[in-house]
């Protein structure tokens, strides 16, 4: 168990602030969010509505499984994402339009689908390595961005193929200000105004990124209409689907809504996992050197490809312990469709619910050493003696996320094979801030040094462990 201050890098407040909402909305979770398995906020002058908190395993259960139906996506975030994830997506539609959206794409996840893209997995990983080799050693990276550009690479391959007039870099610059304004959205939101057309700092810059993005999509859209081509990859399977009963096919506004969706929430969430796993493997390094011989041992020196990744089940426990402490989407929000009960509690319509999995994640009635690292939480024995619902990085359900099995096996690939090549250190001096919109990142740049380590380590690794 490895503990650290950074781990939990902000005070929680007694009262919430309005300011924080749009600055570290996590801070505004008090202390008693962390023990308890169910509270209310009260509302505010009739503006903003009672909200309910959910962290026991069986109201979530209930909430996202068993009476899914009764719920939908709450208004106050649906609104605070809409327009970085835009309306026609399949993370926004519900009933019958998302059941639809859902089957036609969910062929591109199919497991054997998303194992033969490991090798592309690895070789992000590898040209991410590439570029590392030609520093010092020692250097001081950004290991935020550098784990942006790397899942960028990878969901680029799995939506539309190489494109080849794409302004990649453009486009995740532009992702920045665009998601830096979710909490200030999501406070125009909550007090009833228009996320849209309500200024805040950096209210110009994402309108004038968010115009970039959506032409760029629709540019993507327009090359590949542009050649006759049946290509299986998520945008080739978008453009075939057609409504079992209807015969519809996905509209433009459809199509170009989910090839955005997908390529933002497909890395994103993904590279803010990775970040916080090496930032974690940097502090603990007794876990690092372990993650490396497992590496070591399995796979030698060859690339991590689709008959070895599932055998990496110390890099997966890193990924899951790392996703407990600092889960990408640090909450899941659902409204009642109508007037209703959740276990003994009232709910009304409409009324916010709320699972912070930021707090479920370190809640003490959950977990041992809630705030200590340990990926050996993780191991088959340890998630069978815990309530299945005590850890929620990717939701439960049937929205359950789509990507979920994409998003672990690419992770594995990646980290294991930058781990066998680079030893991560923590930066001097750095103070860790959180600044969280869309997903848990931390605010500014989140820097590590790192060192290349040649093919010597690696044997010197495996011969330890088989000693
Ligand atoms: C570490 C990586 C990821 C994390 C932590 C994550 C987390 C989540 C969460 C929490 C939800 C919402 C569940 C809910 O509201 O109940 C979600 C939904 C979704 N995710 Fe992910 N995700 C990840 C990677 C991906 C990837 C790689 C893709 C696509 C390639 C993806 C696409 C989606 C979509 C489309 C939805 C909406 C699904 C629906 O409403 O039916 N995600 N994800």
């Amino acid at each position: 168990m490895f503990h650290d201050p950074d781990f939990l890098p902000f005070t929680p407040r007694a009262t919430p602030s309005f300011l924080a909402v749009s600055r570290n909305f996590l801070e505004n979770y008090p202390t008693q969010a962390y023990r308890s398995d169910y509270w209310t906020s009260e509302g505010f002058l009739e503006i903003v509505p009672r909200m309910h908190y959910v962290a026991s395993p069986a109201l979530i259960e209930e909430l996202l499984v068993s009476r899914a139906d009764a719920f939908r996506r709450d208004e106050v975030v649906s609104r605070a994402l809409a327009g970085p994830v835009e309306r026609d997506s399949l993370f926004f539609s519900e009933g019958a339009e998302w059941k639809w959206q859902r089957r036609a794409l969910s062929p591109a996840f199919r497991h054997e689908n998303i194992l033969a893209l490991v090798p592309h997995f690895s070789r992000c990983a590898q040209a991410q390595a590439q570029e590392w080799r030609d520093l010092e050693q020692g250097a001081s990276v950004d290991i935020m961005h550098a784990m942006s550009r790397t899942t960028f690479a990878v969901i680029e391959k799995a939506v539309y193929g190489a494109a080849e007039d794409f302004d990649r870099d453009g486009f995740i610059a532009a992702l920045r200000p665009v998601l830096g304004g979710v909490g200030w959205r999501m406070l125009a939101a909550m007090f009833h105004l228009p996320p849209d057309l309500t200024p805040y700092p950096g209210f110009l810059a994402a309108r004038r990124a968010t115009r970039f993005l959506r032409a760029e999509t629709h540019k993507l859209l327009a090359a590949r209409r542009a050649v006759a081509d049946d290509r299986r990859d998520i945008l080739g399977l978008m453009l075939s689907a057609r409504d079992p009963e209807t015969g519809r096919a996905l509209d433009d506004s459809e199509l170009v809504a989910n090839i955005h969706g997908f390529l933002l929430a497909g890395h994103e969430t993904a590279a803010v996992a990775l970040a916080w796993s090496l930032w974690l493997l940097a502090k603990d390094q007794e876990s690092q050197q372990r993650l490396r011989e497992e590496v070591c041992r399995l796979c030698g020196d060859a690339e991590i490809g689709a008959d070895t990744v599932e055998t990496l089940a110390f890099t997966r426990q890193v990924l899951q312990e790392s996703m407990r402490l600092f889960p990408p989407a640090a909450a899941i929000g659902r409204q009642a469709r109508a007037d209703t009960t959740l276990g003994p509690h009232h709910v009304r319509a409409n009324e916010p619910i709320y699972i912070i999995t930021w707090c479920l994640h370190r809640n003490e009635t959950l977990w041992d050493e809630p705030l200590g690292f340990d990926p050996d939480r993780f191991a088959p024995d340890k998630v069978k003696a815990r309530p299945r619902y005590a850890f929620l990085p990717f939701g439960a359900g049937p929205r359950i996320c789509v990507g979920m099995g994409f998003a672990m096996l690419e992770m594995t690939a990646i980290l294991a094979t930058l781990v066998r090549a680079f030893r991560f250190e923590t930066a001097p001096g750095h103070r860790l801030e959180l600044a969280p919109s869309f997903t848990t990142r931390p605010k500014g740049a989140l820097p590590l040094r790192v060192t290349r380590l040649d093919a010597k380590v690696g044997d010197d690794a495996s011969r330890r462990l088989s000693a």
